[in-house]
C-alpha cells in the first residue's frame, strides 16, 4: 500500500478513508447479518435487503434486544476484533503506532427511519474519551443524509458546553445554526470514518427509507494520556513491539496506563 496522506486528520479532525482489508470486515458484517437472520427468521431475503430494510420486519420497540444481541456475538467472539483490528492495520500503524490499546467493546448504533431516538450533538471528550483516541466509524450499509451521522470539524471546537455558552443558545437552536447538509457523512461500504473524539456529532431522525447500521470502535496508544474511559476497564492492550512487550514484563501486570516503573 502506498504511503497514505492523512493531513485532513489535523485539518478536519477527521477523514474518510477506503478500508485497507476490507475481507475483515465482510466477516464482521456476516456475523451481524447471522444474528439478524436468526432473530428475524428471514431466509429468504438477501443481506443488503436485511439491513436496509429491517425496520420492515419488526417492531421498532424490539430493535434494542436485537442490537444488544449482535453487541454481545460481537464481543464475546474474539475475532470480532482482531477483524476489525486486522481490517484498518496499515492505517493503525501509520498513525497511532505498534503499541496499542483497544476498546473492550464494539458498539453498534441501528437507526430506523422515523425513530425519533436520536443522539444530539456532543463530543465524546466531554463524554469522557481521550482526545489521544481515535474513532473508526463504520458503516455496514452505504450511508448518506438523515441515514448516516454528522460530523463538525475541529474548527467548531471541542466543547458543546462552550459552543452553546459562545451562542448564547441552547443545545436544540445551535444545531439546527450550525449542522449543515455538508457535515453528514456520505459513504458507501467499503468507507469508513476515522474522527478525533473532540469533534462534535450526533444525529437526525433518519427521514429515508432505510435503516442505517453502524459499528464503531476506538484505538489509541497505550502510552497516550487517558481519560475517564481509562486502561483496564475500557481499553485493553491489542497490540506490542517486542521491546514494548520486555518492558511491560518487567511491570508484571502493574502497568496502569501512566505510572512508572515498579521497583517492588
Ligand atoms: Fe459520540
Amino acid at each position: 500500500m502506498s504511503e497514505q496522506d492523512f493531513s485532513d486528520l489535523y485539518d478536519f479532525g477527521k477523514q474518510i478513508v477506503n478500508i485497507p482489508n476490507l475481507k475483515y470486515v465482510d466477516k464482521i458484517k456476516k456475523t451481524v447479518i447471522a444474528v439478524i437472520r436468526e432473530y428475524l427468521n428471514k431466509e429468504d431475503l438477501n443481506d443488503d435487503d436485511l439491513l436496509n430494510n429491517c425496520h420492515k420486519y419488526m417492531k421498532c420497540e424490539d430493535l434494542n434486544e436485537l442490537r444488544l444481541k449482535i453487541m454481545n456475538r460481537l464481543n464475546s467472539d474474539t475475532n470480532s476484533k482482531e477483524n476489525y483490528y486486522n481490517a484498518f492495520k496499515p492505517i493503525i500503524h501509520n498513525i497511532i503506532g505498534r503499541n496499542t490499546a483497544v476498546q473492550k467493546r464494539i458498539n453498534l448504533v441501528v437507526q430506523f427511519p422515523g425513530n425519533n431516538e436520536i443522539t444530539p450533538m456532543h463530543s465524546d471528550v466531554e463524554d469522557g474519551d481521550s482526545p489521544f483516541e481515535l474513532t473508526f466509524w463504520l458503516p455496514l450499509t452505504p450511508v448518506y443524509g438523515s441515514k448516516s451521522m454528522y460530523c463538525l470539524d475541529k474548527n467548531f471546537g471541542g466543547s458543546i458546553i462552550n459552543l452553546c455558552a459562545e451562542k448564547d443558545k441552547d443545545l436544540k437552536k445551535v444545531t439546527e445554526e450550525v449542522v449543515k447538509p455538508e457535515h453528514f457523512v456520505k459513504m458507501n461500504y467499503g468507507e469508513a470514518l476515522l474522527f478525533n473524539p473532540l469533534l462534535l456529532h450526533g444525529n437526525i431522525i433518519n427521514e429515508t427509507s432505510e435503516t442505517r447500521w453502524a459499528l464503531n470502535w476506538r484505538v489509541k496508544s497505550i502510552f497516550s494520556p487517558y481519560s475517564f474511559k481509562n486502561f483496564g476497564e475500557y481499553f485493553e492492550i491489542y497490540e506490542m513491539s517486542p521491546h514494548t512487550r520486555l518492558a511491560m514484563e518487567y511491570y508484571k501486570e502493574k502497568f496502569n496506563g501512566s505510572n512508572g516503573p515498579n521497583f517492588n
